[in-house]
C-alpha cells in the first residue's frame, strides 16, 4: 500500500502558477471552519500562488466510489469522515510526490497541512532540500461559537470545489453551484459528531505546533472575525507589517 496510490485523489491543477518577483510561501493554520480556505483562495488570487489544500485530496479520494478507490485512499477518507487526522504516514507520503511543486516560482499556500510536528519538521527538510524557505505561517483565531455557525452554514459543490456559506457567502440560486450548476452538498465531516471530534483532534495539536512555529519566528497571528474580505486585508497588513520589519517588500501595495 504505497501513497502514490493517493494520486488518483488528485485535485491540484498541474498547470503551475506563473512565476513572481516576490513568491509567496505560506502556511495557513487555525481551526476547522475559521476560513483558511476561503483565505487561501483570496491570497492565491492577489499572490498568484499555488493554493495546496491536502483537505481537497483527501475529498477528492471521497468522491471516487469505493471500488475505484485505492485502499490507501480508503483508509485516509475513514479517518477523514469520522473527524480524525489522516496518520502520517500517507499524508508524508503527499508531501514527498508533490514536493517539486513546492519549488515553483510562483509560490504556495499550504492549506491544512502541516498539522503535527513530525509534518511540520518533514515539511522543514523538505523545503531544505530544495533550498526554499517559509515567509511566514498564519494562524487564524475565532471564538468558538462563531467557527460553529461557518461549519453548520458551509455547503461545497462536489464537482469544482466551491465553497460557499448560506448565509455569509450563498449561491446565487439555492442550492446550485454559480460556477458549474451542480447540486451543492453538505460535508461528510460538518455532520455534528465529525466536527466535535474535529475541534478535539485541534486542540490536541495545536499547542506544539504553535510552539514549533514561534521557536523559528514564523508565527503571525490573525484574527478571523469580520467579513472575509475584512480578514483578507487584515492578512495583507499583517504581512506587510512583518516584511517592513525584516527589511523586505513582499507585498505589492
Ligand atoms: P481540511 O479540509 O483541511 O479541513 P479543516 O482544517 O477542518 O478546515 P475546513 O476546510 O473545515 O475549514 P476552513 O478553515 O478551510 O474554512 P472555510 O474557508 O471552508 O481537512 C479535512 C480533513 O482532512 C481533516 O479533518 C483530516 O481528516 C484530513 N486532513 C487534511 N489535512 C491533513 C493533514 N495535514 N494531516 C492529517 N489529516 C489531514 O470556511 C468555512 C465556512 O465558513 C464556509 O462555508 C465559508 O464560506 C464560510 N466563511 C469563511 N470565511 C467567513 C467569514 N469571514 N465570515 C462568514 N463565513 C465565512
Amino acid at each position: 500500500m504505497t501513497t502514490t496510490q493517493l494520486k488518483a485523489g488528485e485535485t491540484l491543477s498541474p498547470v503551475p502558477p506563473e512565476p513572481q518577483a516576490h513568491p509567496h510561501r505560506l502556511v495557513l493554520l487555525g481551526p476547522p471552519g475559521v476560513g483558511k480556505g476561503t483565505q487561501a483562495e483570496l491570497l492565491s488570487a492577489r499572490f498568484g500562488a499555488r493554493h495546496v489544500s491536502t483537505g481537497d485530496m483527501f475529498r477528492a479520494a471521497e468522491a471516487l466510489s469505493k471500488s475505484e478507490r485505492t485502499p490507501t485512499m480508503n483508509r485516509a477518507v475513514e479517518y477523514m469522515e469520522r473527524g480524525e487526522l489522516v496518520p502520517d504516514d500517507i499524508v508524508l507520503g503527499i508531501l514527498v510526490e508533490r514536493s517539486e511543486r513546492l519549488r515553483s516560482g510562483g509560490g504556495f499556500l499550504l492549506d491544512g497541512f502541516p498539522r503535527t510536528v513530525a509534518q511540520a519538521e518533514a515539511l522543514d527538510k523538505c523545503l531544505a532540500r530544495i533550498e526554499i524557505q517559509l515567509d511566514a505561517v498564519l494562524d487564524y483565531d475565532l471564538p468558538m461559537a462563531k467557527i460553529i455557525a461557518r461549519l453548520s452554514g458551509r455547503r461545497v459543490c462536489p464537482n469544482c470545489n466551491a465553497v460557499y456559506h448560506i448565509d455569509a457567502r450563498p449561491p446565487k440560486v439555492s442550492g446550485i453551484c454559480d460556477v458549474c450548476g451542480t447540486a451543492l452538498q453538505q460535508r461528510e465531516d460538518d455532520r455534528p459528531e465529525a466536527v466535535r471530534v474535529r475541534m478535539d483532534v485541534y486542540k490536541k495539536t495545536i499547542t506544539p505546533l504553535i510552539k514549533f512555529y514561534r521557536s523559528r519566528s514564523l508565527l503571525v497571528r490573525i484574527s478571523a472575525e469580520g467579513t472575509p474580505e475584512e480578514i483578507f486585508e487584515r492578512t495583507i497588513r499583517a504581512l506587510q507589517k512583518r516584511q517592513n520589519k525584516a527589511g523586505k517588500a513582499l507585498v505589492k501595495p
